[in-house]
């Protein structure tokens, strides 16, 4: 298995609906293909920790590079592991929306992001820094 872990600029400031709509539709993939993982959103800039088979986490990161949706994808850490770090696929990201968003799978908020025990430091560090910044 494969442990790759991202940062990139969202394209545009998404709306809230259109983080639900990239939400809803990665965590029908991620499911199918057995990616776990978390992807935060905050301000236009995305991190991503995706993690599963390796053809799979490679496929997966080529797309995203390739998603005009965003730019400047930068790979922070990639490694091969033999335990996932993460039980599912989550996204999180602050917004003002209808409090309905609460109940779609798959979305966290943000005080409430969960990382394993386990998991490496550097993407703990990142994930704790991530939402402090609130511009
Ligand atoms: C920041 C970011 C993260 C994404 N994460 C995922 C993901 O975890 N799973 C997924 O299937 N698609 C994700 N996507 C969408 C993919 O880039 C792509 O649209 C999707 O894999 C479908 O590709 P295809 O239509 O070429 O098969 C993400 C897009 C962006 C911009």
């Amino acid at each position: 298995m494969l442990y790759t872990v991202y940062i990139s600029a969202a394209a545009t400031l998404l709306t809230t609906n259109e983080l639900k709509d990239l939400l809803v539709k990665s965590q029908l993939r991620n499911s199918d293909f057995g990616i776990t993982g978390l992807l935060l959103y905050n301000n236009g800039v995305f991190m991503g920790v995706i993690e599963g088979n390796r053809q799979y986490v490679t496929k997966l990161f080529d797309n995203i590079e390739n998603d005009t949706n965003n730019t400047a994808v930068i790979k922070l850490a990639e490694q091969p592991i033999t335990e996932r770090q993460f039980d599912t696929w989550t996204m999180s990201f602050k917004t003002n929306g209808p409090d309905g968003l609460k109940n779609i799978q798959g979305y966290v908020q943000p005080h409430q992001i969960c990382l394993p025990v386990n998991i490496d430091r550097r993407v703990a560090e990142l994930v704790e820094t991530f939402f402090t910044c609130d511009k």
